[in-house]
């Protein structure tokens, strides 16, 4: 077990390369099990939970070769519909997709109910929703869904809520369906469009991906193909953020500026000087920065999932920038840890309230998921002194090689062994 070590407050500056995006790959590499022959994936972050997903479509009898850890065939002709209430499917959250998939391609299926990271209660109501507005029967039994349809039939889901793992857990339950299916209310991130496209190449009929009503007519079968994912607008937006805090001029290449507006614009509210390239962002950042308001909403809007990142940031301006997240109530696990690195913040009525400039101190914390941990290693680039981390296999669960990349960057970071006493305090934690 490793932790993360940083002598903060040194500059960045450099240029650095994002991959492909996390929450595609997580739904792109499920789909994949949808065709008859074999599906390239080219662009693979190199990650746990794609290494996860892609033993469990091994033990699901995928044969997957590599040709990188970037590049992965997906060879399903020999898939079967096993059961798995348990074991690695409780390892992510987006294992959940391989509901959506098994059902499309056997019409029954029973998988473990998610991991991933707790942000607070996670339903998957809508999926459930979908999937038996589609024809199948669906029930809970000791923390499995379990899944069966006579036949899949095209039928119109309404979404209560905006949901991006239940929009494509229904494409990817309906592109083999009979007839014609509705999605409303859909979900529209650049994810889902990637999806689709991956669903299209694949020879699946699907219209309007990316915006609130997508349909789909089913088609009889589904033919390898290759794609090339996306490129990961939540890393990309990371680095943005650690390079408003800490950098001096910093390019963030391989991006899609598009998918970053919203925080492009808050950055630039705060005084932050972004240039938008072709697949480029330059950020470099004044010596005073402004505090800003944040609420995150469904995209187009802020991501949730930039939040706690940027709160890290929001210290580091003048005033009191308050922070609403209304997709995760829930995920504050970064705010005392910043706490106790000296952060002024508090929690008011649903919202964090966050009053700066004030200069952090490094010390010993604990990420406790994924885009907290982020929002730590920021910290710890922007404090005096060293900062620790502990809990980084979250961060590796989404983040590729973060150090090596920060490293590059000009930061003091590296991976050593934790101590026997910081394994005991980890684990007593996690068995609380
Ligand atoms: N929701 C329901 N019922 C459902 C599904 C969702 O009430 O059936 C609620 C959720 O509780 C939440 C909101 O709807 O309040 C949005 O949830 P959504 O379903 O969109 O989230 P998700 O699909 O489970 C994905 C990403 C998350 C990201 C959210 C929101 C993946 C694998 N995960 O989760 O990413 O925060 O969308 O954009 O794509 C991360 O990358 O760190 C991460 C957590």
């Amino acid at each position: 077990m490793d932790k993360i070590v940083i002598e903060g407050a040194r500059p960045l500056k450099g240029t650095v390369r994002i991959n492909g995006a996390k929450n595609s790959a997580v739904a792109l590499l499920p789909a994949a099990i949808l065709a008859d022959s074999t599906v390239t994936i080219d662009g693979l972050p190199d990650i746990s939970d794609v290494e996860t997903l892609n033993s469990i479509l091994e033990e699901i009898g995928a044969v997957v070769t590599k040709d990188s850890n970037q590049t992965v065939h997906i060879d399903p002709s020999s898939i079967v519909s096993i059961p798995l209430p348990n074991g690695k499917v409780k390892k992510l959250r987006a294992s959940y997709y391989l509901m959506g998939a098994m059902l499309g391609k056997f019409k029954r299926a029973a998988i473990g109910l998610p991991g991933g990271c707790y942000l607070g209660p996670r339903p998957i109501d809508q999926h459930i929703k979908g999937f038996e507005a589609l024809g199948a029967k669906v029930t809970n039994e000791k923390g499995a869904i379990y899944l069966q349809a006579e036949e899949l039939r095209g039928a119109r889901v309404y979404l209560d809520v905006v949901s991006v793992g239940a929009t494509i857990n229904i494409m990817l339950a309906a592109v083999l369906a009979k007839g014609k299916t509705t999605i409303e209310n859909a979900a529209k991130e650049p994810e889902i469009i990637d999806v689709a496209t991956l669903l299209t190449n694949m020879g699946a009929n699907i219209k309007g991906a990316g915006t609130d009503i997508i349909r789909i007519e089913g088609v009889e079968k589904l033919y390898g193909c290759i794609h090339t994912i996306i490129p990961d607008r939540i890393e990309a937006g990371t680095y943005a953020i650690a390079a408003a805090a800490q950098g001096e001029d910093v390019i963030i290449d391989n991006v899609i500026p598009e998918h970053l507006e919203s925080l492009i614009a808050k950055l630039r509210e705060m005084g932050v000087i972004v240039e938008q390239g072709f697949e480029q962002l330059r950020i470099q950042s004044p010596s005073k920065l402004k505090s800003v308001d944040v609420k995150t909403l469904v995209y187009p809007g802020f991501p949730t999932d930039l939040q706690q990142p940027f709160t890290t940031l929001l210290t580091k301006a003048e005033g009191t920038s308050i922070v609403t997240d209304t997709i995760y109530q829930a995920r504050l696990k970064h705010i005392d840890e910043l706490r106790r690195m000296n952060a002024n913040i508090k929690i008011e009525g649903g919202s964090v309230l966050v009053t700066g400039p004030t200069t952090l101190n490094g010390t010993l914390v604990k990420a406790s998921d994924l885009r907290a941990g982020a929002s730590l290693v920021i910290a710890g680039l922007t404090a005096q002194g060293m900062t620790e981390i502990i809990g980084i296999d979250h961060i590796e669960r989404g983040y590729e090689k973060m150090t090596d990349k920060l490293k590059r960057l000009g930061a003091n970071i590296r991976k050593v062994p934790m101590t026997e006493h910081e394994i005991d305090k980890l684990n007593l934690e996690l068995n609380l």
